[in-house]
């Protein structure tokens, strides 16, 4: 059987709210609770790219595609809400993880300044030793950037860029959002058939 897990999603606004939405949709297939965040300018991104979220989550996922496991719950949690329980680190949860991450976020994570609760819980994630990961979008990158996530690998994050692989030859755009999910679910150690690992030529 398998355990049941806890974690904590954050979509911030960096280009690639897809990613969130359809790390989501993936999560809940498993028997799992997720607190859910978005950033205010995470909110307005989304919008562009992919629609508003004009649903209590749990409709909007479905409506996305997303088919829960029985065990799987998930909670919209308000980033400025800096008085939720996962904001402390007595909160035991299985880890983090900000798709996508904007460099605004990721510079206030490795600064370590908490202006809300989507920096509080990730710092919370480095503190308690739980596991962060990280997909921060920007590109081209600037010596402050890269420094910053040198700072929050040091740090003991995962960083992700999601940088789609091409060895699987991709049809659509969600094949290409899929290879990078893929890989946050392999750092979760959660099975997905998302994506295939590499075997080698002729595979
Ligand atoms: C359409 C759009 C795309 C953006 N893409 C990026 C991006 O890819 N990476 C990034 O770091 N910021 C991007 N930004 C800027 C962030 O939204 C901005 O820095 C914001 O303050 C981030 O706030 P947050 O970290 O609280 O979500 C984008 C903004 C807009 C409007």
């Amino acid at each position: 059987m398998e355990l049941k897990r806890k974690l904590v999603v954050a979509v911030t606004g960096a280009s690639g709210s897809i990613y969130g939405i359809r790390l989501m949709r993936a999560l809940v297939a498993h028997p799992v609770e997720v607190f859910f965040m978005v950033s205010s300018a995470g909110q307005g991104v989304m919008a562009h790219e992919i629609g508003k979220m004009d649903q209590p989550l749990e409709r909007f996922l479905k409506n996305s595609g997303a088919r829960f496991h029985k065990q799987a719950a998930v909670f919209e949690i308000d980033p400025e809400d800096l008085f939720a329980p996962i904001a402390s680190g007595s909160f035991r949860h299985d880890g983090m993880v900000i798709a996508p991450c904007s460099m605004n976020t990721l510079a206030a994570i490795a600064s370590g300044v908490t202006g809300n609760l989507i920096h509080r819980a990730a710092d919370v994630c480095l503190k308690e030793r739980r596991p962060l990961i990280l997909l921060p979008r920007e590109t081209p990158l600037s010596l402050i950037h890269l420094k910053n996530m040198y700072r929050l690998a040091k740090a003991g994050a995962i960083l992700l860029p999601p940088c789609p692989g091409f060895y699987n030859r991709p049809q659509t755009i969600e094949d290409l959002v899929d290879s990078v999910v893929a890989r946050v679910l392999d750092h979760l150690g959660l099975a997905h058939d998302l994506s295939k690992p590499w075997k080698g030529k002729g595979n």
